[in-house]
């Protein structure tokens, strides 16, 4: 079988990698892919966000499935022109990846399904989001009503701060402060059944213990020995089912990957945003204990056989992906910088580098090319063997003025995070 993945980013390397292990995977294109993807897929120089372009390629190399990895080709309509073509698709519709695409979209979505998140008003201008931040008080949420980039959350005790994002962006959703430890949950869906995978914690902020600015992630790991038995059943019943129910009512069904960001706050699971595509960098790990086969799963979502598929299966272990950011990363992140030890890291018992923004110069050198650069993610029998072997192949890893977080899963392999109630 033949695949197609769509992107250029760590979660894409992640997706082609697990898809060429499919038993099924005879072949693995991505376009454009990245370095990291060379040594087992073809790379193809597509424009992800062009539609006609990515369908005419899924029938020139006559792809058995098309996986949509972004948001933005998504938002845009890439999979609506790929499903035109009638090779199955991987990836919500225009109108489906609104969940992603409007916060507002999102937050009507879940009033009308029931399903518990933070309260929340939609604002324009100065005057409506002073009188929203006032009402819910500090620590201030503004959420940019459209696609940011993972730039358009602004979490902070500064009203000025606050106020300041709110008037930059066109419209915003200012919501009430959600506490309690966050967990990504993940489902893969055909617009009716739904498989969730096994929940993921990421880390937003730059540095270590939570300090920084908010970034797309630092780094992450699974599985979470810390939630509530039952978190899985009890988020399938009040979100994950009822949100996917909604959609197809509305006639929008949503088939791809529902990502829910969850708090488990003092008083119950809510959401704290919804995705519409796999995570990044939750997936690199998630995807390296995945001990079924990736590309049954995704194709039986995209052809609404998900009731007849197995369940996934998972590798009894665990594992840690750590995000090297280059200088100035997430601010103006420099470019070009030679990235030394890719192969030394990779030699290690379990480790694989995800390249997220790497590039090759024009001697051949890969160099960065991006903010987050690559995710060193490794598995091990334990979570504190995982972070051991990721942290090692961090240090085998040489660029000039990068950085990383040194406490990515830190506190839930010493035991450190409490188990909350939900
Ligand atoms: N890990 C956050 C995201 O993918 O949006």
């Amino acid at each position: 079988m033949r695949t197609l993945v769509i992107g250029s980013g760590g979660r894409e390397h992640a997706l082609a990698l697990a898809l060429s292990r499919s038993p099924e995977v005879t072949e693995v294109h991505v376009a454009p892919g990245n370095p990291g993807v060379e040594s087992f897929a073809i790379r193809h120089e597509v424009d992800p966000v062009d539609g006609i372009a990515v369908a005419a390629l899924a029938i020139a190399i006559a792809a058995d499935l098309v996986v949509i990895g972004p948001e933005a080709p998504l938002v845009d309509g890439v999979a609506d022109r790929v499903r035109l073509t009638g090779i199955p698709c991987f990836g919500p519709s225009a109108d489906a990846a609104q969940l992603e695409g409007s916060k507002a979209f999102a937050k009507d979505i879940m009033a009308a399904a029931g399903v518990p998140t933070a309260d929340a008003r939609v604002c324009q201008g100065e005057a409506e989001s002073a009188a929203a931040l006032d009402e819910f008080g500090p620590p201030y949420v503004v959420k940019d009503d459209s696609l940011a980039a993972g730039k358009g959350v602004v979490v902070t005790y500064s009203r000025e701060e606050a106020l300041a994002h709110a008037v930059a962006c066109d419209r915003v959703v200012i919501e009430q402060f959600l506490d309690g430890p966050e967990v990504s949950l993940f489902a893969v869906t055909d617009g009716t059944t739904v498989v969730p995978l096994q929940p993921a914690q990421d880390f937003k902020r730059a540095a270590d213990y939570d300090h920084g600015p908010n970034t797309g992630g630092m780094g992450a790991y699974t599985p979470l020995a810390w939630t509530p038995d039952g978190l899985v059943e009890h988020v399938q019943k009040t979100v994950l089912q009822p949100t996917v129910d909604e959609m197809a009512r509305r006639g929008t069904p949503f088939v791809g990957l529902l990502y829910a960001g969850l708090a488990l706050t003092s008083n119950g699971v809510k959401v704290v945003e919804f995705n519409a595509r796999f995570g990044d960098p939750e997936t690199q790990p998630l995807l390296a204990l995945l001990d079924s086969s990736l590309y049954e799963l995704l194709h039986a979502a995209a052809t609404g056989t998900l009731a007849d598929a197995d369940a996934p299966r998972w590798k009894d272990a665990a594992a840690v992906a750590v995000v090297i950011a280059s200088e100035n990363y997430p601010d103006k992140p420099t470019v070009g910088d030679e990235i030394e030890g890719v192969a030394d890291a990779e030699a290690l018992d379990g480790v694989d580098v995800i390249h997220a923004g790497t590039d090759r110069n024009e001697a051949g050198r890969l160099v960065t090319s991006g903010g987050r650069v690559l995710a060193v993610t490794a598995t091990g029998r334990t979570l504190s063997d995982a972070r051991l072997a990721a942290y090692r192949g961090v240090g085998l890893i040489k660029i000039r003025g990068a950085h990383h977080r040194s406490d990515i899963a830190l506190l839930a392999a010493t035991g450190h995070v409490a188990t909350p109630s939900i």
